[in-house]
């Protein structure tokens, strides 16, 4: 066996299966075994071989009974509901990724270490696990805390980014707009649910305001600023990519040369931000970024008001990227659990 972290998939959705195909290249980490209470072997290989949003897995993918192989590696597909039942120990799963939307608290998404798991990575916000963010709080990490948050996909993206301008220049004060792409909560068309009438509304057709969980995982991991960045989001119909745009009042004001130059710095090997803040002065459009693990300036799209005033556009991937930063945060967190 290699040294790789074995890995298991709860919820094999969006993310979860964009969390396979993230791992397939990336040698630090092994999926040994995934599991949906709705997704059998021959499904889950249907749908990693075709994805409407990515064009689909284009290695190998084969279904067996009660396994899928991907590119030669088998991996075992079990369909349990409840999370302690999940049998991840007879697949010497060391982590659980937890992509099913359903158990998002500390005690839900710890069950599943009575199935021989060691820890959990919730891949949403959480109410109660500790939240960890990869390049602003992950080195923070207890060796004992078994369950951990990694945040939504939009906090996972736009902390990183405070962080920097906070410690380079000082935040007095930030608002920002995801503007994002759908997610399979949405309606294809017209429906009602909940109190937020206007999310049933049509995905196909419509930008529709949202209320953006990214807000929660700043107050988390960067309790510095809690009080000075709130943001929303817009749900846009684009299947790839998603975009933020951040207005920020700096406290130590640097012209948009300056500012350029700085983001382009971190982007470099050897600052801490290498991986996750990268830098771009091509026109860039949402579909260009849906691989990237990396948040993207995009400096030609960015503009500034006066030294301090600064409009700035970003890019994320919200399902293989936010899947990339997962196994990366992994790996760090696993060096010193
Ligand atoms: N889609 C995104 O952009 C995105 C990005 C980051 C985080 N997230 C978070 O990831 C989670 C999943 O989102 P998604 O977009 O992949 O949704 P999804 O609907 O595509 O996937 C959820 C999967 O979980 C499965 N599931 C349902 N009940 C289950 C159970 N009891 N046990 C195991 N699996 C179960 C479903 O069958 C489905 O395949 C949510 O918490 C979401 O907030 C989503």
């Amino acid at each position: 066996m290699s040294d790789a972290v074995t890995i298991g998939i709860n919820g094999f959705g969006r993310v979860g299966r964009a969390v396979l195909v993230a791992s397939l290249s990336n040698p630090a980490v092994r999926v040994t075994a995934i599991n949906d209470p709705f997704i059998s072997a021959d499904y889950a290989a249907y749908l990693v071989k075709h994805d409407s949003a990515t064009g689909g897995f284009k290695g190998s993918v084969e279904a067996k009974k009660d396994a899928i192989v991907v590119d030669g590696c088998t991996i075992a597909v079990t369909q349990k509901s409840d999370p302690s039942s999940v049998p991840w120990g007879d697949s010497h799963v060391t982590y659980v990724i937890e992509c099913s939307g359903v158990h998002t608290t500390h005690d839900r998404a710890g069950a599943h270490l009575a199935g021989g798991a060691s820890r959990v990575v919730i891949a949403a916000p959480s109410s109660d696990a500790v939240t960890l963010v990869q390049g602003v709080n992950a080195d923070s990490m207890k060796p004992s805390t078994q369950v951990i948050s990694a945040g939504s996909c939009t906090g996972m993206a736009v902390c990183p980014i405070l962080r920097f301008l906070g410690e380079r220049f000082g935040v007095d004060e930030c608002t920002f707009t995801a503007v994002h792409a759908v997610t399979p909560t949405q309606k294809v068309v017209d429906g009602a649910q909940g109190k937020e009438w206007r999310s049933a509304r049509s995905a196909m057709t419509n930008i529709i305001p949202h209320s953006s969980g990214a807000t929660k995982t700043i107050q988390k991991v960067l309790p510095q600023l809690a009080n000075k960045v709130l943001g929303t989001s817009l749900r846009v119909p684009v299947q790839n990519g998603c975009a933020l745009d951040i207005t920020v009042r700096l406290t130590n004001g640097i012209s948009k040369e300056a500012l350029d130059l700085a983001i382009q710095e971190a982007s470099q090997p050897g600052s801490p931000f290498y991986g996750l803040l990268a830098f771009s002065s091509e026109e860039l459009v949402s579909s260009d970024v849906s691989a990237s693990a990396a948040s993207i300036y995009d400096s030609k799209a960015s503009v500034s008001l006066s030294s301090t005033t600064h409009k700035l556009l970003w890019w994320y991937s919200h399902e293989l990227g936010y899947a990339q930063r997962l196994l990366l945060l992994i790996a760090q967190t696993n060096a010193s659990w």
